[in-house]
């Protein structure tokens, strides 16, 4: 699995904490930025990430901002990503189970660094249960395509 990871300023000790659980897991990650303590904008790190997946560099990216909101916002206006804001262990493992998401958007302001390690740990670790979830998941895909 390869994931790409990026946050704006409001989420780069969160990316951080992140990156040592990916290492952890033995997961072939990028980190993409941002690298900066000043203000930036949050659609100039989600968009290109999730471009890159959509395009199949990556399997998934894992986006970090104040809220998670702007990332998640920003992930979802591109083709074929189903980003999931989660800042809770239960919607974690559903969201890959059901969702199939292939985009984790988490906010650095709203939880602690150990339950954002655990989100992670959980999102990585979940396959996708497809059966049922599959219909659901293409009818998101065939309005992608209309
Ligand atoms: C930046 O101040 C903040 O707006 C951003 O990190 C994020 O929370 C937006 O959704």
């Amino acid at each position: 699995m390869k994931v790409i990871l990026a946050s704006d300023h409001g989420g780069v000790n969160l990316r951080r904490e992140v990156a040592e659980v990916l290492t952890e897991l033995d997961v072939t990650f990028e980190d993409a930025g941002c690298d900066c303590e000043e203000s930036v904008d949050y659609p100039d790190y989600a968009i290109p990430a999730a471009e890159r997946v959509a395009a199949g560099e990556f399997d998934k990216a894992i986006l970090i901002c104040g809220t998670g909101i702007g990332m998640s916002i920003s992930a979802n206006k591109v083709k074929g990503i189903r980003a999931a804001l989660v800042h809770d262990l239960f919607t974690a493992k559903v969201t890959r189970e059901h969702n199939d998401s292939n985009v984790l958007c988490m906010g650095e302001r709203v939880i602690g660094p150990g339950l954002a390690r655990e989100i992670a740990r959980t999102w990585v670790s979940t396959d996708f249960e497809a059966g049922r979830h599959e219909r659901r998941v293409s009818k998101i895909a065939e309005y992608e395509n209309k």
